[in-house]
């Protein structure tokens, strides 16, 4: 299987290269700015005419949230319309395209789990430059699978786990949001769960009952608080320091971008399209931490 995904060193596009590394038979691509631009459309064809895949991944996004809002132009051209790009040349080559979506496209409102057929409402630019590029590539390439995922972390990249393991050794408390609901995803499950999704087309060929949305994200529910605490915890293992972490509400951490209050995703039709089940966040975290504190150590 020959796979080409776009971006180099984000925290799903890292953990692609280094699961795919270790399955002989797929044979891996990928292209990152400044050669490979979801904003420079002649730079994705030719990235992905030469390499021939059978899939193409799109992981690369605009992700800063807060900053979306004081640069809308940039998030909606590498958001939607560098999306739209790679899907329309996909299509054109007729091979599936997996495109990454997030939970910020849901208002937060919701009581419980969102479903894929739950009304979408995002509260931000990030959320809605998102959102569009879901529907850009449902509209350019029928092959397509959008899978959205939720507060991803790595050892690697920008993400909660490393400020929470920054701020604890700097700080003696800390006070971290309690009343925003949803569920960690460790990007490393993220790309094996991908790389079982090709494999199943792989084997089996194009199913159209694959197309849309689906859920993928990690299968407990907690609020920042809850990780932030297990970050404390898990690293206490290692040797890391206990400290104190106080509950404090939204509204206390104001923020440029809001949030929604619960973003928990159902991940039932992950289950049973695809048969793909993440593990717990004490086997994905521990994991995490085993691999940042031995860097460390
Ligand atoms: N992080 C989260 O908590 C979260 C939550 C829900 C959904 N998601 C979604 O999951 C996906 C993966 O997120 P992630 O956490 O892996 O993101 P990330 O670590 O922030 O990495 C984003 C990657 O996108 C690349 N990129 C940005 N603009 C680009 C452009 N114009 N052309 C080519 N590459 C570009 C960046 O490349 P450079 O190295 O050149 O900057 C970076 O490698 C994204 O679609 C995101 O929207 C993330």
């Amino acid at each position: 299987m020959r796979l080409y995904v776009i971006g180099g060193d984000g925290q799903v596009a890292r953990s692609l290269r280094e699961a795919a590394a270790l399955q002989p038979d797929i044979v891996y691509g990928y292209g990152a700015r400044p050669l490979v631009d979801l904003q420079d459309p002649s730079s994705l064809e030719n990235a992905i005419g030469n390499f021939k895949p059978d899939l193409v991944i799109n992981p690369a996004a605009y992700t800063a949230v807060d900053k979306a809002e004081a640069e809308p132009d940039q998030a909606f051209a590498i958001n939607r319309d560098g999306a739209r790009s790679i899907a329309r040349i996909t299509a054109k080559l007729g091979i599936p395209i997996i495109q990454l979506s997030t939970d910020y496209v849901f208002d937060g409102n919701k009581q419980g789990a969102y479903v894929e057929s739950d009304p979408v409402a995002p509260q931000g630019i990030y959320g809605r430059s998102k959102l569009e590029g879901e529907i850009a590539v449902g509209q350019a390439n029928p092959k397509h699978i959008v899978l959205r995922t939720s507060w991803v972390y790595a050892p690697f990249g920008s993400n909660f786990v490393r400020t929470m393991l920054r701020l604890s050794a700097e700080r003696d408390r800390l006070r971290v949001v309690d009343d925003q609901h949803g569920c960690p995803t460790y990007a490393p499950d993220i790309a094996n769960a991908i790389l079982a999704i090709g494999r199943i087309w792989g084997d089996s060929g194009w199913n159209s009952r694959f197309a849309g949305v689906t859920h993928l994200a990690g299968p407990e529910v907690m609020t920042w608080c809850d990780f932030a605490r297990a970050i404390i915890a898990g690293a206490a293992l290692h040797g890391g320091r206990t400290i104190p972490v106080d509950p404090i509400t939204t509204s206390e951490y104001p923020t440029p971008a809001s949030r929604p209050l619960n973003s928990q995703l159902s991940t039932a039709r992950l289950n049973s399209l695809f048969g793909v089940h993440l593990p717990p966040v004490k086997t994905s975290l521990g994991d995490c931490l085993d691999r940042l504190l031995r860097q460390e150590a």
